[in-house]
């Protein structure tokens, strides 16, 4: 899809929307006004509530995920953002776009257990068991009956400050489900039967975050000829440095998860979720890394990829109920829990890329002066071809107001 989104006015932009994702004229009418959500549905969803916050909403373009073309709904406040996404899914996709897999959608369901007086009898019991446990956690749910649901449970003893604990742990397929509400329901429907079977006291009931057995992993080479040899080095020496300091690295994964965390708020996932996961996984070995891995192949190509775990939904909760999210699903045009984490993977490779990319070149801000002079320009009210000339002159020369931009405007237009 080859195309300058960004040069297009609003109504542009949401042609190219309606004819890509086939949006009803309802649909455009929520795009336009904005409408996510009203004071009564705030008012049901948390406490206390006063009024609602607005993200603007973008789209970033040029995402080929596994052969398919995506455009990407990225709701966030930060500037550059979607415009190096963009960028970065531009130049993968000069070498076939990004290759991303994902595991099946498996949570773990946790159950404390304390006050356990023989351990390795009470996990035996539990083991002798688990058909039953897992039948009662099913019979909370419709998903066995579409073949996901309870699927395992294994047991593992933990020493803690306050003695040994016996910790029950489900598996659970939740499909296309972030999950929450169904394995906590679980867990807590297991728990009177895992106290008589161990003679223990349960306490939590929760499920984990750190949702391992749900990983997503995506990969994507950058041509040499478009990010230079150079900037090849460069990002490969950007990349020791975050697997060396830690300082660096936490800045290293914030830009990944600028990406992922910006498709999340666009379609209404768990973003505390996400990020807890994220981080965690960053652990893994003991010591935080980078979530993304870099290294260049024998034609001198950079080679990225990235792998942490991802707890989506694209039904329940908020996904489907939400205006914005709906819609930003329906652009997505995801048929799976496990689509969608595959390109919010690729999103974050890809914004890992461009904020690198940049960072070897010229420098951060560069970027986001030349976004800020297109606002400005914008404001003063230049349009067109126009608009392009007038920013460029108003970052060139380094005085980006809106003053400067009526000036510049006039001049070109004698
Ligand atoms: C800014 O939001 C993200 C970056 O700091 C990421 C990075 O330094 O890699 C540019």
């Amino acid at each position: 899809m080859e195309m300058r989104f960004y040069a297009l006015d609003r109504e542009g932009r949401l042609r190219v929307l309606k004819d890509h994702a086939s949006l009803t004229d309802d649909e455009l009418k929520t795009l336009r006004e904005g409408s996510g959500i009203d004071f009564k549905m705030a008012d049901s969803m948390v406490e206390n509530a006063v009024s609602f916050i607005s993200y603007p909403l973008g789209i970033a373009t040029h995402f080929l995920v596994n052969g398919k073309e995506y455009l990407v709904p990225m709701a966030i406040e930060e500037p550059s953002v979607i415009a190096a996404a963009s960028k970065g899914a531009k130049i993968a996709r000069l070498r076939g776009g990004f290759r991303a897999s994902s595991d099946p959608s498996i949570m773990i369901g946790q159950v404390q257990v304390k006050d356990v007086k023989n351990l390795e009898k009470a996990i035996e019991e539990v083991m002798k068991s688990k058909d039953e446990l897992i039948s009662i956690a099913n019979s909370k749910s419709s998903l066995a009956r579409k073949g996901a649901g309870a699927k395992d449970l294994r047991c593992r003893a933990i020493d803690t400050a306050r003695g040994r604990m016996l910790i029950v742990e489900l598996l659970v397929d939740v499909k296309d489900a972030m999950g929450a509400n169904v394995v906590n329901t679980m867990c807590e429907s297991i728990a009177s039967r895992v106290e008589s079977i161990t003679d223990g006291k349960v306490l939590l009931r929760i499920l984990s975050n750190y949702a391992t057995y749900r990983l997503v992993r995506a990969s994507a080479r950058f041509a040499r000829e478009e990010v230079g040899d150079d900037a090849v080095e460069g990002i490969l020496d950007a990349y020791a440095f975050a697997e060396a300091d830690v300082y660096r690295c936490v800045t290293h994964n914030k830009g990944v998860m600028n990406g992922i965390i910006a498709v999340a708020l666009a379609t209404a996932q768990d973003t505390r979720a996400i990020e807890a996961g994220a981080h965690a996984y960053a652990c893994r070995n003991g010591r935080y890394s980078p979530l993304t891995h870099w290294s260049k192949d024998s034609n001198g190509d950079l080679v990225g990829s990235i792998e942490l775990p991802l707890a989506v939904g694209i039904v329940g909760g908020l996904t489907s109920t939400h205006p914005l999210a709906r819609l930003s699903l329906k652009i997505l045009g995801v048929g799976s829990a496990q689509e969608l984490a595959c390109i919010m993977a690729s999103v974050g490779l890809a914004q890992n890329f461009s904020a690198l990319h940049a960072l070897v070149r010229e420098g951060i801000q560069a970027g986001h002066m030349r976004l800020h002079a297109r606002k400005v320009a914008m404001l003063a009210g230049a349009e067109g071809n126009l608009l392009d000339e007038v920013a460029e002159r108003l970052a060139r020369e380094g005085n980006i107001t809106v003053e400067h931009a009526r000036q510049i405007i006039n001049e070109i237009k004698v």
